[in-house]
């Protein structure tokens, strides 16, 4: 059996620059690696240390895989500064759960990303696409500070184009090239923006911890139960499969249980959006 705490190796076969802070990392991977979208990979700079991320592509993909990632310390930055195509990175994992796809089979999905929490989402959305017959419509929402921030601009018209499928933005401050929506992205889910069958709805979000929250004060306030309700909580985890306790909400660990869960059973604990 595989050592879990032994990484295999991941070649950089392409860098894009999606945001002046956000890249994506394009892998070839020493051996085939099966995910659920949701589900995370500690990924692991020789020499400067390790850092979880969920994948950003196509679940299936299982000899290559994308990683999104926005560059705030120390592991990001030489991500972001050194690396290059051509070197060789560690990656083990998957780990976590991901989220329960086959229970949005037949509702409405309603996603909601803020800034770089579109990345775990985009994986979520080929997955939803690939089984987008079995589902009644797939609701996109996505709120960035400006229209730099935006990730994965260029798949924007072809997540509109799906059937079954809408793609609402919203940017936080005007920006001179755009005419769209301005505003936080719970103002796309106000009661007369929102055409979403609430009562035959899943929601799942990502994106800061302070716009969990606010999403989440919304979406009760237009009458989604804490049921419907999922939650990506891509907090600081380290051994990321149970063992060193460092990321629980209550009796739930995020690496092991998560970092999807559902609303319903983080609730009533103090940390769910600290
Ligand atoms: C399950 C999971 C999935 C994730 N997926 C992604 C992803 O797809 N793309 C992506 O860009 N990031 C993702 N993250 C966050 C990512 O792991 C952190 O940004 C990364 O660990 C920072 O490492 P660092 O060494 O560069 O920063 P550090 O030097 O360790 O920290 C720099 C700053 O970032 C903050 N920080 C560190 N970790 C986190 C975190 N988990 N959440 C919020 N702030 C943090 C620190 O508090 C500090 O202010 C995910 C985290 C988890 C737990
Ligand atoms: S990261 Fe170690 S228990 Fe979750």
């Amino acid at each position: 059996m595989d050592n879990i705490y032994y990484p295999f190796e991941a070649e950089v076969t392409d860098i894009k620059k999606e945001t002046p802070t956000i890249k994506t990392f394009h892998f070839k991977l020493a051996k085939p690696v099966t995910f659920k979208a949701g589900q995370f990979m500690q990924l692991t700079v020789p020499g400067i240390g390790e850092a979880p991320f969920t994948p950003s592509s196509r679940p299936g993909e299982v000899q290559e895989m994308e990683i999104t990632i926005l560059k705030t310390g120390r592991v990001t930055d030489v991500l972001h500064n050194e690396v290059k195509v051509g070197d060789r990175l560690g990656l083990r994992g998957p780990f976590g759960k991901g989220y329960p796809i086959d229970k949005f089979i037949g509702k409405e999905i309603l996603i909601i990303g803020g800034g770089v929490g579109l990345a775990p989402l985009r994986s979520l959305i080929y997955a939803l696409f690939d089984r987008v017959d079995d589902l009644k419509k797939i609701s996109i929402c996505y709120g960035t500070k400006t229209t730099k921030d935006q990730c994965f601009k260029d798949e924007y018209d072809k997540w509109a184009a799906m059937p079954k499928t809408s793609l609402n933005l919203t940017i936080d401050v005007l920006c001179p090239d755009w005419e769209g929506t301005v505003g936080v992205v719970t103002c796309l889910l106000e009661k007369d923006r929102l055409d979403v069958d609430v009562r035959n709805s899943y929601t799942v979000s990502c994106g800061p911890q302070i716009m969990l929250k606010f999403v989440t004060i919304k979406l009760m306030e237009v009458g989604f139960k804490p049921e419907q309700i999922y939650l990506s909580m891509n907090r600081r985890m380290s051994c990321g499969v149970g063992k060193c306790g460092r990321c629980n909400i209550g009796p739930y660990y995020l690496c092991k249980d998560g970092p999807d869960l559902c609303y319903a059973d983080i609730k009533d604990y103090p940390n769910v959006f600290d």
